[in-house]
């Protein structure tokens, strides 16, 4: 039933939209309807990328997709994106860290919607998505290989050579780099179409956008709850706000510095070095856009030293399928990261960044209602997809159903060594307090 109510605007308050319809009145305040309705719509359209002319284009859509799949691109030609982004587990691999040639010192990140981001990877040292996928075909401990590695398996293979021929009208040349970076703009424009589904969230979102009573009233009194404390006292909203949940900036949550005991993960310090030596950013030869419309941000980034220690603000759909959380993997599981959040070591937290956080001291309650609005960002099952959500992902999860992903990766004995390599360094980093770097 629709209400008599404007679409949106200020008539909207939640008390007519929200409590009429409830046994219950809702933990809901008027100020937080706006906010509310600016984590929609969903889902957004795709977002064209200028600095890669073949974005959106169905033929390197194909390539892409093809080239993620593609073992023979690693120096051993064992090791696909596919290999540790898994499409059954939002394209992340269900262990703390990534393990390709070697085990790397952060979290698999998941790749749904890269297409709204301004920054890619945890510590942002890449500006575009197409110089974010040539860096794993080029570490050492992902998948090893050279630009010459990958321009060659191209070439010689007639399955990409073709693939190659109809993204670029052309046959791939003689220049090594060009023709990587080609291959790096095919696995953007494939990426860029991985769009996450409707939530229960997004449901509730429009019911209250539209003014329909009815529909605001199924989403569930602990998720209403859960979302009062994210916008309100918890402050989750000062960094995840937006339709991804995330401001796209980078912030230190006070976990631990170091990567390896005595090996410091400088996070976006680092990540600001890397991204202004890269000869693939968007400022470099290889933007396709020549007014270089969407560089100004690298222009103007600037490094300082509270930039230690801060990651990525990531989003917060289909955390479901991304366990384990942070840039380290050391939150198992949603419970961790909120006891984090509730316990937090402020003598951590850098001094001279802005006091966002403090610990939340959580009630059990609380905690349950946090996890109830959480789990609700997570999508509808399949069927109940939309146009431009699920498709593109839906077809890649049964595609890695039938394809065989680097198998000695998640080897049970593999894994479970893994992991205790992980709680090893996660005891180590507790015992040891360590020190932000000298700044
Ligand atoms: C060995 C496992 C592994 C392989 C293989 C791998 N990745 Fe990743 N990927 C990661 C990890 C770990 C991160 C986070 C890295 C970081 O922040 O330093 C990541 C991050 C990313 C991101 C950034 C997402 C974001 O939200 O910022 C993209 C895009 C990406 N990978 C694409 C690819 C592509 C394309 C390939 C194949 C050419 C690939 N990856 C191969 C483990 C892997
Ligand atoms: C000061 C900004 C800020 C605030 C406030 C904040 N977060 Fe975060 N959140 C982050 C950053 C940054 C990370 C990643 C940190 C890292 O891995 O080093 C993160 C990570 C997470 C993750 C893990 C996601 C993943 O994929 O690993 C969840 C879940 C989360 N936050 C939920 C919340 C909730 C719930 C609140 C409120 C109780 C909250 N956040 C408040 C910045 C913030």
């Amino acid at each position: 039933m629709k209400g008599a109510l404007p679409a949106l605007g200020a008539a909207l308050t939640a008390a007519v939209v929200l409590a009429s319809a409830e046994p219950m009145p809702s933990p809901l305040r008027d100020e937080d309807i706006p906010r509310i309705l600016a984590f929609g719509p969903w889902p957004p359209p795709p977002q064209p990328d200028p600095s890669n002319r073949v974005s959106g284009q169905p033929a390197a859509i194909a390539f892409g997709r093809q080239l993620f799949h593609t073992p023979a691109l690693s120096a051993n030609g064992r090791i696909a994106c596919a290999s540790c982004h898994q499409a059954a587990r939002g394209f992340s691999d269900g262990l703390p860290r990534g393990v390709g040639l070697a085990r790397g010192d952060r979290n698999t990140l998941a790749l749904l919607d890269l297409d709204l981001q301004r920054w890619y990877g945890w510590d942002g040292a890449n500006d575009n998505l197409w110089a974010q996928s040539l860096r794993p075909l080029l570490d050492p401990r992902e998948m090893g290989a050279s630009l010459e590695h990958v321009a060659r398996s191209v070439r010689d293979a007639p399955g990409l050579r073709a693939g190659y021929r109809a993204a670029f009208g052309s046959e791939p040349g003689a220049d090594d780099e060009r023709v990587a970076v080609d291959v790096a703009k095919a696995l953007a424009a494939w990426q860029a179409t991985l769009r996450s589904g409707r939530t229960p969230f997004d449901e509730f979102r429009d019911a209250v956008a539209h003014g329909e009573r009815e529909a605001a009233a199924h989403y569930p009194q602990a998720a209403q709850r859960g979302l009062a404390l994210f916008l309100g006292r918890g402050r989750c909203y000062t960094c995840h706000l937006g339709p991804s949940f995330s401001n796209g900036e980078f912030h230190d949550l006070g976990l631990p510095h170091f990567a390896e005991p005595g090996r410091v993960d400088p996070g976006r310090h680092g990540g600001i070095r890397k991204l202004q030596q890269s000869r693939y950013n968007l400022l470099g030869p290889f933007n396709d856009d020549p007014a270089r419309g969407s560089a100004t941000s690298t222009a103007h980034v600037a490094l300082e030293h509270r930039h230690y220690g801060e990651f990525k603000v990531p989003g917060l759909r289909n955390l479901r399928d991304t366990a384990p959380y942070f840039h380290d993997g050391s939150a198992a599981t949603l419970r961790e990261v909120l006891r984090h959040y509730s316990e937090l070591n402020e003598e951590r937290l850098h001094a001279d960044g802005e006091r966002l956080l403090v610990p939340l001291t959580l009630s059990p309650q609380e905690t349950e209602d946090l996890l109830a609005f959480l789990d609700s960002l997570n999508e509808l099952p399949a069927g109940s997809a939309v146009p431009g959500g699920r498709a593109q992902v839906d077809e890649a999860v049964a595609r890695d159903r039938t394809a065989p992903a680097a198998p000695e990766l998640h080897r049970p004995d593999v894994v479970a060594d893994h992991r205790k390599k992980a709680s090893a360094i996660r005891r180590s980093r507790q015992q040891n307090e360590p020190e932000a770097p000298a700044r």
